[in-house]
């Protein structure tokens, strides 16, 4: 391992810790891309294992759960989807940006836009190969403007850096609601369906090669089917022929950090069917 990845993956809270030759590979993706195995050398590279840092006060999540039942907690708490789509999309459907922008500034499309300080349309580069689609903006971005500003994303950079990858290089980041839902709570289904066009917008104009669903609500939003994380990873989903990869968000990994080199295996797989996708 590079000692930049060995830095970068310490930043993410994760150590090396070696995984044996031949252990279980993650579920095989459907031949939806050729995705490319991992070079040889890689095998016996170092896998991320847990470092112990500071974790943070549990976002939506009762106090009395112990930690191992968090997450059945927080996908028994996600809304109850497929989210119906709406046709306010009609509406969006061939704006330019700024236009766009400036409609989700203004929207009051859901009950979000009573308590936002501002909507939070989405940031980085808008010719993007990669599109990364996070929940709901919480304080810090409801304060700025700006998705993933706080820890969940100092996370997500350290994420986007164990790929190579950064933010507004390349990578452009959105929401699947653009306006903080009171307390960081779960976006409810109606709320999804309402901002829903402007995600689909942002998709049309950026056109990535590969969308990363982060957490639950963004797949479900995006993939319009019931997902479990736990049982999603790994695999090739597809939104309007666009191959989607679905990981655990970055809040949900700052409370959970046994599931963090899941992540990394997670961002791993994607960066690996990027290849396969540029090669295709
Ligand atoms: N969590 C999200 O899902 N999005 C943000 O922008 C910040 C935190």
């Amino acid at each position: 391992m590079s000692l930049r990845r060995d830095a970068i993956l310490r930043e993410m809270g994760l150590g090396p810790l070696w995984r044996l030759r031949g252990s279980e590979p993650l579920e095989a993706a459907p031949a939806l891309v050729a995705v490319p195995p991992e070079p040889a050398t890689r095998q016996a590279e170092a896998v991320p294992a847990l470092e112990r840092m500071p974790v943070p006060e549990p976002r939506r999540v009762r106090p009395d759960l112990r930690e191992g039942m968090q997450q059945a907690a927080i996908e028994a708490l996600a809304p109850a989807l497929p989210v119906p789509r709406s046709d306010v999309g009609d509406a969006v459907s061939g704006l330019d940006w700024e236009t766009l922008e400036a409609r989700i500034r203004d929207c009051e499309a859901c009950g979000l836009c009573k308590r936002r300080k501002q909507a939070v349309p989405g940031v980085g580069d808008r010719q993007a190969d990669w599109l990364f689609v996070g929940e709901g903006p919480g304080a810090e971005e409801d304060e700025r403007g700006e998705p993933f500003v706080g820890q969940a994303g100092r996370l997500l950079d350290a994420m986007l850096a164990s790929i190579d990858l950064k933010r507004g290089e390349d990578v452009y980041i959105a929401n699947a609601v653009k306006c903080r839902p009171p307390n960081n709570r779960t976006p409810e289904a109606a709320e999804l369906t309402a901002c829903f066009p402007y995600l689909q917008r942002q998709i049309a104009l950026i056109r990535p090669r590969l969308i990363i669903a982060l957490g639950r609500p963004a797949a479900q939003a995006l993939l319009n089917e019931e997902v479990r994380i736990a049982a999603s990873r790994g695999k090739l989903f597809s939104h309007n022929d666009i191959p989607v990869v679905v990981t655990y968000h970055p809040a949900y990994l700052l409370r959970n950090l046994q599931d963090k080199a899941k992540a990394w295996e997670d961002l791993c797989f994607a960066r690996r069917t990027m290849v396969g996708l540029k090669a295709s």
